[in-house]
């Protein structure tokens, strides 16, 4: 398997960095999931804007303009032997050097960023999947209050989202003092009277570009939708509630804490969702 790390395509065992990295030290570093459909990369544009984002959030200069970071995607892409893919970019903050001390919490100065990025098969749910829809938990969202930065240093979200895996569950809702924000890994839609909700973009959540998506679909076609604070209440009276990432896609919760979602199969909408977002892909995949 081929990676790229700091100016190199080579195969993962030989990517080697300092144990030293502020990366592996501090959880210093951001991070993109860029999903790849028959070897074209999704929204690759919207991915690397937020990278910009994460990186101005983190006070870390991008290494790479908007053409030369496209440029290494394509490049890495091109040398995977599967054509859907999960593509994963990490910046981090780097290695300090020679006079610096090893570990310091201040940024080291005149240090190069480790640029780190390797693809996976991406695994889309089965129709089978879709049609059964996943159950969740809910937990109290104790983060950070810059969840808009796509860090890293996840052991929130993993601690959150092991929650959900102990109950044999697909994911994790999380409430914080009593409105919804999002999934460990995603983002979380409501339908409530055919309309669909969304929790509005704050540094509470990390705004999905699976989320914007789901949007502007809603936009095009018609479905009414509001952008606003969902309480606790309305997630559990939920007509439908979803997951959406670039990994799960559109996905229907039909479970939540152990008592039904709705009629406790996937709603009309996320159905219907679904079909106008593979569409959407197809069409963008084709073009
Ligand atoms: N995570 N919120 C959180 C906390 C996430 O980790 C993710 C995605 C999303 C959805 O973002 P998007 O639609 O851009 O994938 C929302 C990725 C998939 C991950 O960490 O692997």
């Amino acid at each position: 398997m081929s990676v790229y790390l700091n100016g190199r395509f080579l195969p993962l065992a030989d990517a080697k960095i300092s144990v030293l990295d502020r990366g592996f030290v501090f959880g210093d570093g951001v991070y993109e999931l860029v999903p790849v459909y028959s070897n074209k990369p999704f929204r690759l544009d919207e991915h690397l804007r937020r990278l910009q984002a994460s990186l101005d959030g983190i006070r870390l200069a991008n290494p790479h303009g908007i053409a030369e970071w496209r440029e290494l995607v394509l490049q890495l892409i091109a040398l995977q032997e599967f054509a859907d893919q999960s593509l994963y970019i990490q910046v981090t903050r780097g290695t300090p050097v020679e006079g610096q001390p090893p570990r310091d919490h201040a940024f080291p100065q005149g240090v190069s960023p480790t640029v780190f990025m390797f693809a996976q098969p991406l695994v889309t749910a089965t129709p089978e999947q879709k049609a059964a829809g996943v159950c969740a938990v809910t937990a109290v969202d104790n983060r950070w209050l810059r969840c808009n930065i796509k860090a890293i240093s996840l052991l929130a979200n993993i601690l959150l989202r092991q929650q959900a895996v102990d109950a044999d569950c697909a994911e994790t809702v999380m409430l914080r003092e009593g409105w919804l924000t999002e999934g460990a890994a995603s983002n979380v839609f409501v339908v409530q009277d055919g309309v669909l909700l969304a929790p509005p973009p704050s540094n509470l959540i990390l705004t999905g570009i699976t989320y914007d998506v789901v949007l502007e679909l809603a936009a095009a076609h018609g479905i009414p939708y509001a952008v606003r604070a969902i309480s606790e209440a309305e997630v559990r009276a939920a007509d439908e509630l979803w997951m959406t990432s670039s990994t799960r896609e559109i996905m229907a919760i039909v479970k939540l804490d152990g008592a039904a979602v709705g009629t406790g199969a996937p709603g009309p909408l996320a159905q219907r969702m679904d079909a106008l977002y593979q569409n959407f892909k197809q069409q963008v995949m084709r073009a």
